[in-house]
């Protein structure tokens, strides 16, 4: 079995974060999302991973090299355009030969791994596996059409949705998947959508089988599903300690140092992580907040939050909470009169104040 992970698209939903940076890099729990996706398949025990990634950036291949630090090989695959997640699989077959695989988008995180869909894919039989999970909002995703318990229908982000599930993005194929996506297509939208070639496999006969996701799963294609990923994540993670704590700041809950992290006369209350030669002084932080590396914060709060890297946080007189701050973001207090707000904030930014 291999693997076929995404890391391509346009990530607008996450601008104007994803202006500079490729979404599946984002920290989540100051690891990239795409981390999780990598050690979900090879802790299922395949070696062989295809990376699919977008032709105008190799950001990712740069970033996760060549998979040794999984103990995994990774072939990299560019895609010219954003064509839809049918393309993905397309562009993707010599790679994956006549083997089955498994395709997992790369901007979905799941608890509990990947193995027992494998397992069951393998015990039914089946031409495809999907994963399916109850969502509150279902028209956002692809959504099966139950009877009983066989799929009868899937259709993509429908305005009426015939079910309350989610197609989640862990889907096992084996080499019938080529026939379908090689015979669909475009959407309206202009997309080879995955949906179609499983509409497709339906139509004409091929087993469908699913297994429900019942622990917690996360599409991060949206600010606050990164955060809700970020706070999942830092609840299940085991505390380290590899910086330093002076005897002024006090640590409660659950709190992760990373090499080089210090904190000065601070009040933190986990879950929270603090990365690699970042400083807290004078300031707080609150649970279910990632600061990443290299950041300094002073006298300032942060609660509920993702920080990236080399951020400066100073003398900040309200609270900062549920907020996203890409690399290299400075938020000061300022000085002087007349006492003003003053912004330089990139396209799409996006600012609540109080
Ligand atoms: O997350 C589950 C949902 O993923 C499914 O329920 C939908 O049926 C499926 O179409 C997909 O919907 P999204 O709207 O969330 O797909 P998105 O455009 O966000 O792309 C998902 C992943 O694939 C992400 O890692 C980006 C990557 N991608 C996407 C496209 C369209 C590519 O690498 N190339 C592409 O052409």
């Amino acid at each position: 079995m291999k693997a076929l992970i995404t890391s391509g698209g346009r990530g607008t939903r996450l601008r104007p974060i994803t202006h500079t940076q490729n979404k599946h890099l984002i920290p989540i729990a100051n690891k990239p999302i795409l981390h999780y996706a990598i050690e979900a398949v090879a802790e299922a025990g395949i070696k062989e991973i295809g990376i699919v990634y977008g032709a105008e950036s190799d950001a990712v291949p740069r970033a996760i090299g060549d998979g040794s630090q999984w103990g995994v090989h990774i072939t990299y695959i560019p895609q010219d355009a954003p064509l839809g997640l049918a393309h993905v699989v397309k562009i993707s077959q010599d790679f994956i030969g006549d083997e089955p695989f498994i395709f997992y988008l790369g901007d979905n995180m799941v608890v509990g791994g990947v193995k027992r869909f494998i397992e069951r894919f393998q015990a039914d039989g089946a031409n495809c596996h999907l994963t399916l999970a109850k969502v509150k909002d279902p028209s956002r995703f692809g959504v099966p059409e139950l009877d009983g318990n066989r799929i009868v229908r899937i259709e993509e982000k429908p305005k009426n949705p015939k079910s309350q599930f989610a197609v989640a993005g862990i889907y096992i194929y084996d080499s019938s998947i080529f026939e379908a996506v090689n015979a669909i297509k475009p959407s309206a939208r202009g997309e080879l959508e995955i949906s179609d070639a499983h509409q497709y496999l339906l139509d004409h006969g091929y087993k469908i089988t699913y297994s429900e996701i019942t622990g917690w799963w996360k599409d991060t294609g949206k600010p606050n599903d990164l955060l809700e990923a970020n706070r999942l994540v830092l609840e299940n993670l085991p505390e380290r300690n590899e910086g330093e704590v002076d005897e002024q700041s006090h640590l409660t809950g659950k709190v992760i140092l990373e090499k080089g992290a210090r904190i000065i006369n601070s009040y933190i209350r986990g879950p929270v992580i603090i990365g690699e030669n970042t400083v807290i002084q004078d300031s707080y932080i609150g649970p279910f907040t990632s600061i990443y590396h290299h950041c300094t914060i002073k006298n300032s709060e942060v609660e509920f939050s993702i920080i990236m890297d080399h951020c400066k946080i100073t003398d900040v007189g309200i609270r900062i909470e549920s907020s996203i701050l890409g690399s290299e973001v400075e938020i000061t207090k300022a000085q002087g009169k007349p006492h003003n707000h003053r912004f330089m904030l990139g396209a799409q930014s996006y600012l609540e104040i109080a």
